[in-house]
């Protein structure tokens, strides 16, 4: 017989059981995901959330403008942004000679990786506010797709969002300004923030219920198996938010499920390039995965062979290579891991004799080099242009002029 399931509050329905019951049980894999990317992409904007400073030194430099204050963004003599922390909370507000507006930072989205981003209520509308924080600048930035000469507070932000940084958002109505633009309207208490456990294990309401009331079951039952899934089920759990923005959607992805098959929630995307050198590296991870010979010619490569999403691992490039090694080794691997050809078993990259901690030490960088995004560009305060996104590429190939840098790193000067 099912069990029954614990009186539920969770918006998505009586199948979801909520990331604290699944730490009950999962103390482990709890403890460490919640300070992974994704458990922290989208929070509750407050002063422990939001990474840029509201106080009113100027430690980050001078501007065109002179120098700055580390809580403003100034666009140019007549028009800056303040942030102030109020007792109300954190706010944004515009100067300029004739106006002064202020809206609070209601939800920050981004982990801190690299970028934030904060949005704001207006009655059921969700917008973004004009300034982001560019934390490898360490500086406030003109959110990406705002003017850079004017602010402006109306960006509405679309359900794709909260689809790709949130678990959950239920959308109460859809208010049509004309014929393309909608703002949708949204039910602010049903938002449930970060990337939670059952976003990528699917409901586990039951699941919950029936190990609660068999705790000598040491199996997991009603809980979707990862390890019965095929690889491209395995990847599609991931390719939800790391394949692209899609058009044309036939379902939201918010009922996606480990085991469904993504292709079946959205039309055909005619305009999708599969050549990798035309893929944006900004969130299309999967479509350049899947280029490469790595994947092409294995059988298992799949995002679990490099990644363990219940633990926050970024940056660490040396646990990466070891990955990388699984597969390359010189004879043998391990066991239950494919075996490639193994790379410079020589000692040599293109020739030039180098030792093993210089392999593992570059091996990222050399064959996945970070890669500047044309998609995502923001202005910061001290340059004149935009800064790129830099993002690691996942078209694993040999990057000849990447090598070259290494390499001319090594050379006594
Ligand atoms: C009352 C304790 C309990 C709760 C609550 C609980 N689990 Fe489990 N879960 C278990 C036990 C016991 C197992 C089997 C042993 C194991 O794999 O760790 C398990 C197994 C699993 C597995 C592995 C399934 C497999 O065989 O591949 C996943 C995934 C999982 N749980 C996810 C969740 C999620 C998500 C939640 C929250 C919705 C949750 N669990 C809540 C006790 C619990
Ligand atoms: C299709 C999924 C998708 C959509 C839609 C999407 N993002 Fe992202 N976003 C990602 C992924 C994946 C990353 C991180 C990896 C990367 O950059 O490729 C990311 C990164 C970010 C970052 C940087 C996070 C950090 O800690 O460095 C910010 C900020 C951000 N997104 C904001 C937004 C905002 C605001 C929207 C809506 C206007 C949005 N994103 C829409 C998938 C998405
Ligand atoms: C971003 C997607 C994602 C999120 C979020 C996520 N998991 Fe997982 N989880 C996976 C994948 C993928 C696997 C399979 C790993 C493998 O076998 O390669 C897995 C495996 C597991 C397993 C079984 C294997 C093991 O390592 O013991 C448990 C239990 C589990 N997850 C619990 C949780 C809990 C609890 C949370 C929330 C605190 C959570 N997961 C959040 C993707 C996710
Ligand atoms: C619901 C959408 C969603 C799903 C599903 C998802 N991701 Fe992500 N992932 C994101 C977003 C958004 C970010 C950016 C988080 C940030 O830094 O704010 C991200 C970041 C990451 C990162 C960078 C981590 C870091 O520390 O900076 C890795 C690696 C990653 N995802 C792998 C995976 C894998 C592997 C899976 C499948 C098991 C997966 N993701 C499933 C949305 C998702
Ligand atoms: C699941 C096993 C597996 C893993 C993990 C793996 N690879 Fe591969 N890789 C392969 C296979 C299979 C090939 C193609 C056949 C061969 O070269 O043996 C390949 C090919 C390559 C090539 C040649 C590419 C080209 O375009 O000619 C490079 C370089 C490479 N891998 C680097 C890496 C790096 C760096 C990592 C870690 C970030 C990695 N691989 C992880 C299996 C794997
Ligand atoms: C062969 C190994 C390998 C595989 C397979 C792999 N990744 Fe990665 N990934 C890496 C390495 C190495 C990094 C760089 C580590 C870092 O800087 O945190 C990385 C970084 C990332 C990042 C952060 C990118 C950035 O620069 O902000 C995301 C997001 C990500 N991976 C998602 C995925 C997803 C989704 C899949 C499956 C479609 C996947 N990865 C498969 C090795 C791999
Ligand atoms: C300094 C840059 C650099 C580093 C570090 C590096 N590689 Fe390479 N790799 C190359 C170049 C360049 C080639 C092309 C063949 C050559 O010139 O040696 C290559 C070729 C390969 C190949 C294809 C096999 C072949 O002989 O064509 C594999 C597999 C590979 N590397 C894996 C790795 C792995 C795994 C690591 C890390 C443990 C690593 N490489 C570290 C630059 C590098």
């Amino acid at each position: 017989m099912q069990p029954a399931p614990a009186k539920n509050v969770d918006p998505r329905g009586a199948g979801y059981a909520g990331m604290a019951a699944c730490m009950d049980c999962h103390k482990g894999i709890g403890g460490t995901y919640v300070h992974a990317a994704h458990a922290m992409t989208s929070r509750i904007a407050n002063i422990h959330t939001v990474d840029g400073p509201f106080g009113r030194g100027t430690g980050s430099g001078a501007s065109a403008a002179g120098a700055t204050r580390d809580n403003e963004f100034i666009y140019d003599a007549g028009h800056k942004v303040i942030m102030e922390q109020r007792d109300s909370g954190l706010y944004q507000v515009a100067v300029t000679e004739r106006v002064r507006e202020a809206h609070r930072f209601d939800i920050a989205v981004g982990s801190g990786r690299k970028a934030q981003t904060y949005l704001y209520w207006k009655g059921d509308g969700v917008f973004q506010l004009p300034v982001s924080y560019f934390v490898t600048e360490h500086s406030w930035a003109n959110s990406p797709y705002y003017p850079p000469d004017s602010i402006w507070f109306d960006r509405a932000v679309n359900v794709g969002c909260f689809e790709c940084h949130s678990s959950y958002i239920g959308t109460k109505a859809m208010l049509h300004t004309n014929f393309f633009e909608g703002t949708p309207q949204y039910d602010r208490a049903t938002v449930v923030y970060g990337i939670d456990c059952e976003r990528c294990h699917g409901p586990g309401a039951l699941h919950a219920a029936w190990q609660r009331e068999h705790p000598e079951d040491t199996v997991g039952r009603y809980m979707a198996k990862f390890a019965r899934l095929t690889r491209q089920q395995r990847l599609d759990v991931c390719a939800v938010c790391h394949s692209g923005a899609h058009t044309g959607q036939l379902r939201s992805v918010f009922l996606f499920k480990p085991g469904d098959t993504l292709s079946n929630y959205y039309f055909a995307d005619p305009r999708l390039s599969k050549a990798p050198e035309n893929t944006d590296v900004h969130g299309n991870q999967y479509e350049l995965l899947i280029a490469s010979q790595c994947y092409l010619q294995s059988k298992t490569l799949e995002c679990g062979s490099c990644h363990d999403v219940h633990v926050r691992e970024r940056e660490n490039l040396a646990v990466f290579a070891a990955r990388c090694m699984n597969c390359h080794v010189p004879a043998g691997g391990h066991a239950g891991v494919e075996v490639a050809r193994g790379g410079h078993l020589d000692g040599r990259v293109g020739g030039v004799k180098v030792d093993r901690a210089f392999l593992i030490n570059n091996c990222i960088d050399c064959h996945m080099p970070a890669r500047a995004s044309a998609r995502i560009t923001l202005l910061t305060q001290q340059q004149k242009d935009p800064v790129a996104d830099l993002v690691r590429s996942h078209y694993i190939t040999v990057y000849p002029e990447e090598s070259k840098k290494r390499l001319a790193a090594l050379a006594p000067h």
